[in-house]
């Protein structure tokens, strides 16, 4: 529908507000309705172009309709979309993640990574006969009932105490949580301790959305774990293939037991995985552990061969020399030029994370967990966020993720978009 005034854009803007509740998807607001993407650019309805640092939330790593996993993805569609049954693309897209993860002997493909989260949570459950599960205060696993406890609370509970972030969780499930600090080792310890024979495992985010590990935290959740006969699992779908070819655990040089994986490894399309050690896979094959010790899980789409090819695609792509330097050296570039500005205007801002995915945070000291996030002025960051987007900047609340597509032309035009929207900052 086009409005009197001509804009495609307000029309859809429109239909969303009645057809969608809050009229969005869920992921961010409704204001923006992209029509398309190439390389490090993308296109609103209107016809304006950003330059992208939100990624379709992190899976075009190589950028939007890069030819080669078009054409990847493009010669699967003309030959079928989805069999259920094993597919050739599906087992050599295992194979490539097993030949690059360090922790990953098998693999288990299911559609997102809230699924696979979840099942990785449930294997650890099923090796280890215990039920409860260890996650860090601000910590993302996807949007099962158990993931989503002390996500983003409101009001700090005591650790352990988990505080479900949503309505519709079972209350019960809060006592199946231990919550703790990121970056404190020392909390971790004791309540490993205190909890060990009800622990089946620890998850985290080994870079905990953009907050990277104090050097030496994971080193001593890998410690931790060992010494008590619980399982470490490594949520990688952000990191996987990101901040390294071999993801956070070769990037930070720990092995967890089990990781997940997602988004960059669907080269664009709906596909996630858990991976590990064999051992613990073993669960998801009845005959390896028999019927009482088997892990049922089953879905439609699991393995697809168009998210497949794509993502053995994109894995190509990676896999050549220079992409990973480039990355980071674009990443490099960005997270000093904004470091500059901000200082040279005198605001009081952290800017943080890993060349591939960082961002700034408006606190006077250091973050290194949850709790340092909330000290930060949301109200500035969503100002500057808008006064990015008026001048062409596309990201998320919190994350500018960099791609291999972005040029020194974007860099510039960032840099540009940056000083102005800072100035207005400032004044
Ligand atoms: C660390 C982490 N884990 C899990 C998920 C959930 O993945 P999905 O959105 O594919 O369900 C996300 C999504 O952003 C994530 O950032």
């Amino acid at each position: 529908m086009t409005p009197p005034d001509g804009s495609i854009q307000d029309g859809l803007i429109d239909t969303a507000k009645r057809v969608l509740p809050g009229g969005t998807f869920g992921n961010l607001p409704g204001d923006v309705v992209i029509r398309e993407g190439r390389g490090a650019r993308v296109w609103d309805e209107d016809g304006r172009e950003y330059v992208d640092f939100l990624l379709g939330s992190g899976p075009m790593l190589v950028g939007h309709a890069h030819p080669e996993v078009t054409a990847a993805a493009q010669a699967r569609v003309a030959q079928g979309t989805t069999f259920f049954a094993n597919n050739r693309w599906g087992i050599e897209l295992a194979e490539a993640i097993v030949a690059a993860v360090p922790c990953a002997e098998q693999v288990r493909f299911v559609s997102t990574g809230s699924e696979a989260d979840l099942y990785a949570m449930r294997a650890a459950r099923a090796y280890t006969g215990r039920d409860k599960i260890l996650k860090f205060e601000g910590g993302y696993h996807g949007m099962s009932d158990y993931s989503l406890m002390s996500l983003a609370p409101k009001r700090s509970a005591n650790f352990p105490v988990a505080v479900p972030d949503s309505a519709g969780i079972p209350k019960s499930l809060r006592d199946e949580m231990v919550i703790a600090p990121f970056n404190n080792a020392d909390t971790v310890e004791s309540l490993v301790k205190e909890h060990r024979d009800e622990l089946a495992a620890i998850i985290v985010e080994p870079f905990q959305r953009i907050i990277p590990p104090q050097p030496g935290f994971l080193k001593a959740l890998r410690r931790i774990t060992a010494e008590n006969g619980i399982l470490l699992i490594f949520d990688e779908v952000v990191t996987g293939f990101r901040l390294a070819y071999g993801g956070a655990q070769e990037y930070y040089g720990v092995e967890p037991d089990l990781c997940t994986l997602g988004k960059v490894i669907g080269g664009g399309f709906p596909l996630a995985a858990i991976a590990g050690k064999t051992g613990i896979m073993q669960h998801f094959n009845r005959d390896a552990v028999g019927e009482d010790r088997f892990l049922m899980q089953i879905g439609t789409l699991s393995g697809n061969p168009v998210a497949a090819a794509a993502g053995i695609a994109t894995l190509e792509i990676l896999r050549r020399p220079g992409a990973y330097e480039q990355i980071h050296a674009t990443g490099r570039e960005l997270m000093a030029t904004l470091r500059q500005l901000l200082a040279e205007a005198g605001l009081k801002a952290q800017v943080i994370g890993e060349p591939p995915l960082f961002d700034v945070v408006f606190a006077p000291d250091p973050i290194t967990d949850y709790r340092g996030m909330l000290k930060a002025d949301t109200a500035l960051m969503r100002r500057f966020n808008g006064l990015l987007r008026e001048r062409g900047i596309l990201k998320g609340e919190q994350k500018y993720y960099v791609s291999l597509a972005h040029t020194e032309d974007d860099v510039r035009f960032t840099r540009e978009a940056w000083a102005s929207a800072i100035k207005v900052l400032a004044s």
